[in-house]
């Protein structure tokens, strides 16, 4: 590596700026967090000193040439790109970006259907012709994962002119797929993949990980930093390694769909997370996995759940036993003060980090609590969603421009049975759209909605409680 990933160029020239004690007549209005309401002193100054704006010296996100440059450059070294952006708008804006870089109105983009919803609007934002490949269920893990290489192959054939393909790898929970022999496959009909691998910041680090999509050859790949590094939230990166990929393109984008006033505190975080990520020694990672199987090890002890196996050793799956809602754990967890990072119907996803765990103790009399308790709970009906895609590859039923010329209606679910959704339906967290806006509404759909509903899922869709948003 010929840079000293030791360097935080961004940072230390924010750090150096403020112990300088500028006098500030420009925005933000905090003033280097002088002006701040009182009982948000305490907790903000030190992080405002920081929130400063493209200055002299301090370089330009959408215009890099000094320090944010540097930082990208050493960024994109680090995880072997050609180039590397930092986001400050999640994996949500390097989503948008990357798809809207390679591909324009009327454009065929074959996408994994269980894809996050960011990945949807950037289809919609571009005006796309979306091909969906639905997920295959993955017994192991008793969920829909991903799209099959078979199902991909069909697509593509039958899609001849599509501009690239969109794949989320790994999935929320970690769980990975043959993308590799994907990827060239895909090339093989010369158009880029595009792999939103929002959970797969820390792949590159070790063989205990699964393969990272840059190394497997991705043309484009998002990852949230805020998710499992340690950037503040809203950071991510975009890398891109590939002639297939515009990079004016993608810098034009990146333009649009991000603030004009860049956060420098979410940048700095940047900064310090590559520097981090690339300073985790060997020793390191073997405490953190220790540590993450120490935690697997207490959860074991649950009672009425069983830990699924998983690929990315760092995320801990609990599979809800039969008729007892995950919510309902989740629920408990967090009585103890102890938060998951989401629960569906049937699953508890807990997140390790990447240092030791260091309150075990706490841990394991928890889940000893939880154990009596979980015994007086009612069994729940179960929901059952192993046969959600029977067409492997569909498109949408009206095109984007079709649909936002129509107007649309709020029905009671029970009356939408072969309505167009006007409105996807996402179960929240993950995020990933059950109705996608533009699908034929099943009974199917309508059932495990309600189901949803009774157990308390949250559901982004407006006013879903009224009914659901369809095309008249
Ligand atoms: C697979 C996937 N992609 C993209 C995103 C969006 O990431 P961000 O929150 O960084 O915008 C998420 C968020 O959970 C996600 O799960």
């Amino acid at each position: 590596m010929s840079r000293n990933q030791k360097n935080t160029p961004l940072y230390t020239m924010l750090e150096n700026f403020t112990a300088s004690r500028p006098v500030s007549f420009h925005v933000p209005g905090h003033k280097n967090g002088n002006i701040i309401p009182s009982q948000g002193k305490e907790a903000f100054k030190s992080l405002l000193q920081l929130d400063l704006t493209e200055l002299s010296g301090l370089d330009d996100l959408h215009a890099p040439h000094g320090v944010i440059k540097d930082a990208q450059e050493l960024t994109a070294e680090l995880f072997e790109a050609d180039a590397s952006y930092f986001l400050i708008g999640g994996s949500t804006s390097g989503n948008l970006a990357m798809i809207l870089s390679v591909c324009s109105p009327g454009d065929e983009m074959i996408v994994q259907r269980n894809s996050h919803k960011s990945i949807f609007n950037g289809l919609e934002l571009a005006g796309a012709k979306p091909v969906f490949v639905a997920p295959e269920f993955d017994e192991a893990v008793h969920r829909y994962t991903a799209p099959g290489k078979d199902s991909i192959k069909r697509a593509l054939d039958r899609h001849p002119r599509a501009k690239g393909v969109v794949l989320t790898y790994p999935d929320y929970f970690g769980r990975t797929y043959g993308l590799n022999e994907m990827i060239q496959l895909i090339h093989e009909y010369n158009i880029p993949v595009l792999v939103d691998e929002a959970h797969g910041i820390h792949f590159f680090l070790d063989d205990s990980f699964p393969e990272a999509a840059l190394a497997m050859g991705a043309d484009a790949v998002v990852q949230s930093a805020h998710k499992m590094a340690p950037a503040m939230t809203m950071g991510a990166f975009l890398h891109t390694q590939s002639e297939r990929m515009s990079s004016s393109r993608i810098a034009r984008y990146l333009q649009m769909v991000q603030s004009s006033s860049p956060s420098y505190p979410i940048m700095a975080s940047l900064d310090l997370a590559r520097s981090f990520l690339a300073h985790l020694t060997s020793t390191d990672l073997r405490r953190i996995l220790n540590s993450a199987e120490e935690v697997r090890d207490i959860l074991k002890k649950g009672d009425l759940w069983h830990i699924v196996p998983g690929d990315d050793p760092l995320k801990i799956t609990l599979q809800a036993k039969l008729g007892v809602p995950a919510e309902t754990i989740a629920g408990l967890f967090e009585q103890e003060g102890i938060y998951p990072e989401l629960a569906t119907h049937n699953q508890l996803l807990l997140v390790h980090g990447l240092a030791p765990f260091n309150q075990m103790k706490r841990l394991e009399k928890a889940v000893g609590r939880i154990n009596a308790q979980l015994k007086n709970i009612p069994n729940h009906d179960i929901i059952d969603t192993n046969n959600l895609f029977k067409e492997r590859i569909t498109e949408l039923e009206l095109d984007y421009f079709t649909m936002n010329q129509r107007n649309s209606i709020q029905v009671p679910l029970r009356k939408a049975e072969n309505c167009i959704a006007a409105e996807a339906v996402i179960p929240y967290p993950p995020g990933i759209p059950f109705v996608l806006k533009g699908e034929q509404i099943t009974r199917n759909h309508i059932e495990i909605i309600e189901q949803f509903m009774q157990q308390g899922v949250t559901i982004q869709h407006r006013d879903i409680e009224e009914g659901i948003s369809v095309f008249c």
